[in-house]
């Protein structure tokens, strides 16, 4: 049945849905949120404004981008219910486990809304998406042993989000780079927390369930969890001088290089390049280049090695370079996943919106590979 249908391990090249909301051009190296080029929104957008040209699919009036501003600002604070979730997790947990249960509870709170009303269900992901700033702030500050910092309203979300997880409000340079850092990571189509998101909501369970799963998702390290990873590598290597050594040991055993390689991208991924430039720019400012360097080294000697040559295309991905950036930051290396999910939700909470204005439940064909005529032997025969 599966090989008359087809079968692709990983979904790879399979053509699941249909979408607007962005599109990967792997060969190319390009990525568009709703034809957009990703290289224009970074230099004249805003994550507000992103926020709402997703889940909407048109670009804001002033108006209407006032109008999500302020709900973005409005919706901050979390339900007690939700601090309490927070609050009960051990503080050995790692923060996206935190955020998931987190993201369930949020869903007690969650308006029900019919499938097809686009205006309330982009309340819910409006809400859903200030909260889970508000939540993954808290759940950092607990995990550092300091009190948490109430949300404030006179802040852009990138700003306030800076300033909840720090205590301070970041300079103008930052949270612009922030913001920025946010906007890259929004949507990139069927990636593989996308996609979880979709099935949920595909079965027509609510936004913030699916949503919770999508966290879920993208907790692995072979997606969001790969730029905590390249920093793990840059530590290991210790110093810019042994990464040439460090690349070529990794490669002959075979290992993966963390922040290389991708299902879609033939060559560099964009998004990399805007954030090596502002990593660049922030380097230059705080005159800090130690794990700039060694990554550098790494990148180049991974694109000598692979990127040019391997039939694989291995070229770096968003991920490279996001870890350092957030290092120079403050950011501690445990809270770069769930900043991937500050910006993620609203490309999940885009493509469920999209999806259910004709929805259909997700449900592969399997290739099934067990026994067909097995039956039950006794206990007591059994090896
Ligand atoms: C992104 C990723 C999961 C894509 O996976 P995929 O499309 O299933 O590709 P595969 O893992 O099957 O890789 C194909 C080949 O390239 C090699 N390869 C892939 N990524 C590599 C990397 N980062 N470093 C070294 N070799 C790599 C694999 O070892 C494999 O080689 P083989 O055929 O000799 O076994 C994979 O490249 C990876 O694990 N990268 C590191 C994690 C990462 O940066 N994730 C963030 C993604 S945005």
């Amino acid at each position: 049945m599966a090989e008359e249908l087809g079968f692709s391990k990983g979904l790879a090249g399979v053509v699941a849905d249909a979408t607007s909301v962005s599109q990967v051009q792997g060969e190319v190296g390009r990525l568009i949120y709703r034809g957009i080029s990703i290289e224009e929104i970074a230099e004249k957008s805003t994550f507000e404004e992103m926020t709402y040209f997703l889940l909407r699919g048109k670009m804001p009036t002033q108006p209407e981008l006032n109008k999500v501003t302020a709900e973005l600002k409005e919706f901050r604070a979390l339900p007690k219910t939700v601090e309490a979730v927070i609050d009960a997790a051990p503080k050995t947990a790692h923060p996206m486990m935190v955020l998931q249960a987190a993201m369930a509870a949020l869903a007690w709170d969650e308006a029900p809304v019919n499938l097809k009303d686009v205006d309330g269900n982009v309340r819910n992901a409006v809400r859903l998406t200030a909260q889970l700033g508000t939540a993954v702030a808290r759940i950092s500050r607990r995990r550092r042993g300091l009190a948490p910092v109430e949300p404030r309203t006179d802040l852009s979300h990138a700003e306030n989000f800076l300033y909840m997880l720090d205590g301070k409000v970041p300079s103008k340079d930052v949270a612009r780079m922030f913001d920025v850092a946010l906007m890259l990571h929004m949507d990139h189509d069927f990636n593989a927390s996308t996609f979880s998101a979709r099935v949920i909501a595909s079965t027509e369970a609510r936004l913030t369930a699916s949503v919770s799963g999508a966290v879920g998702a993208l907790s692995g390290p072979l997606h969001g969890g790969a730029n905590e990873k390249v920093l793990e590598m840059a530590d290991k290597i210790g110093a810019p001088e042994k990464a040439k050594d460090w690349v070529a040991n990794a490669l002959a055993t075979k290992a993966k290089v963390m922040g290389f390689g991708h299902r879609v991208y033939r060559t560099m991924d964009p998004r990399a390049k805007v954030l090596r430039g502002m990593l660049e720019q922030l380097v230059a400012q705080t005159g800090d280049k130690s794990t700039y360097e060694t990554l550098r080294i790494v990148h180049d000697t991974m694109i000598d090695e692979l990127g040019k040559t391997s039939k694989d295309y291995i070229w770096p991905n968003v991920d490279f370079w996001s870890g350092a950036l957030y290092r120079l930051m403050k950011i501690e290396t445990i809270d770069f996943t769930p900043i991937f999910a500050v910006a993620r939700v609203v490309g999940w909470s885009s493509h469920i919106i999209e999806m259910w204005q004709d929805n259909r439940i997700y449900r592969p064909a399997a290739k099934y590979v067990g026994p067909t005529e097995a039956t039950i032997s006794p206990i007591a025969s059994r090896g």
